[in-house]
């Protein structure tokens, strides 16, 4: 009896260390596969990817031109040197909602932080699980080429005063479920606004502007109104055509979108469930029109194309 007692509370002895030196949490395969869904909502893939250069995904080293200089951005794999496989939780959490690093530098908003903040936390946390999930990949991050003075990082900081209010998504209950969900789609993950609403002269967005277009996007590129403005914008579209779109890249008029639209959609929307299109495509259906005409409006022979109005 006695021995057999010794070798119960050896066996539970055993049991608990091993319990305690298996450091590394074995990966939680549903929140990896959430936070799969997500990285493409969120569009993650598109910015932190060297495409043009062959880079591999998530390692980043892609070039983003802006009037403020270019902007490299960083490997998001997790090599504990090159990437952020040392990070927390709460260093993963700090850097989206508050666009903050582990070592308390303030990030530039080329990172859209400044959308990402209205995520919850748990999906956050999803996509800190997937992104754990993959390869680490060693390829040290490309220093930013950027003018004076936004060379200086600690501009950032007044920016944020000036500009980043942060504050998680609210569903607004006046509303249906579907659209709130098309809603925190929007605004939360797949930064739609980020190219489609116009920037002040420091590149804030300027929120009374929401979705209505600019013809200095990123890139230099002509973003649309994607109000539902009937002359200016997509007032004229079913949600079904925005569904194909965000499917398909193809326009009504069966032309195809070009430039950032198209990475967004081909490493990102495109992936997502017909439900969560169709809640993007009511949302917007749904939100107040903005008559703004950034370009000619589409003719029968072919696109709008890129000659800017404003
Ligand atoms: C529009 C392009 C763009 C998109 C989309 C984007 N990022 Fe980034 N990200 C950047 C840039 C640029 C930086 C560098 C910012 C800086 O140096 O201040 C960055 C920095 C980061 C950092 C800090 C890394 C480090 O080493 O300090 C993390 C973490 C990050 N992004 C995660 C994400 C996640 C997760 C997503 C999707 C939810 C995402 N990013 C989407 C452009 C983007
Ligand atoms: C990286 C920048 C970027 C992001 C992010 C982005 N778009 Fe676009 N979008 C563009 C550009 C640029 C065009 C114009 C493409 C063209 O004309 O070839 C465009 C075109 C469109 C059009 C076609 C409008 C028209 O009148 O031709 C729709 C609709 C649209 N986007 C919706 C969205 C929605 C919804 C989201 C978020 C889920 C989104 N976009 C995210 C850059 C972006």
């Amino acid at each position: 009896m006695r021995s057999a007692a010794a070798a119960l509370v050896l066996l539970v002895g055993f049991g608990l260390a091993d319990t305690l030196w298996a450091a590394e949490p074995a990966p939680d395969h549903e929140a990896v596969a959430r936070g799969a869904y997500l990285i493409r909502a969120a569009g993650c893939i598109a910015c932190h990817t060297d495409k043009k250069g062959g880079g591999a995904p998530l390692t980043g080293g892609r070039a983003l031109k802006t009037p403020f200089g270019t902007f490299y951005t960083p490997n998001l794999t997790p090599d504990p040197e090159t990437g952020i496989g040392r990070w927390s939780d709460d260093d993963f959490i700090r850097a989206l909602s508050e666009g903050v690093s582990p070592d308390g530098r303030h990030y530039y908003p080329a990172f859209p932080y400044t959308t990402y903040a209205r995520m919850n936390r748990a999906d956050m946390l999803d996509l800190k699980a997937y992104l754990f999930a993959q390869a680490p990949a060693r390829r040290p991050n490309t220093p930013h080429d950027l003018m004076f003075p936004f060379s200086r990082r600690i501009t950032n900081w007044p920016w944020k005063v000036l500009f980043f209010a942060p504050a998680p998504f609210e569903p607004d209950p006046a509303q249906s479920p579907e659209i709130n969900r098309g809603a925190y789609l929007v605004n939360a993950l797949a930064h739609c606004g980020e190219c489609h609403t116009p920037r002040n002269l420091l590149g804030a967005v300027d929120n009374d502007d929401f979705l209505s277009g600019t013809t200095s996007g990123p890139e230099g590129e002509v973003v649309p109104n994607i109000t539902p403005d009937a002359a200016t914008g997509i007032g004229d579209w079913s949600t079904k055509d925005l569904v194909f779109l965000l499917r398909t890249g193809f326009l009504p008029n069966g032309n195809d979108v070009q430039g950032g639209m198209r990475e967004a959609i081909d490493d990102g929307l495109k992936f997502l469930s017909q439900a969560d299109l169709e809640a993007i495509a009511i949302y917007l259906k749904s939100i107040p029109p903005i008559d703004h005409q950034v370009r000619k409006k589409r003719t029968q022979s072919g696109q709008g194309g890129a000659t800017a109005y404003d």
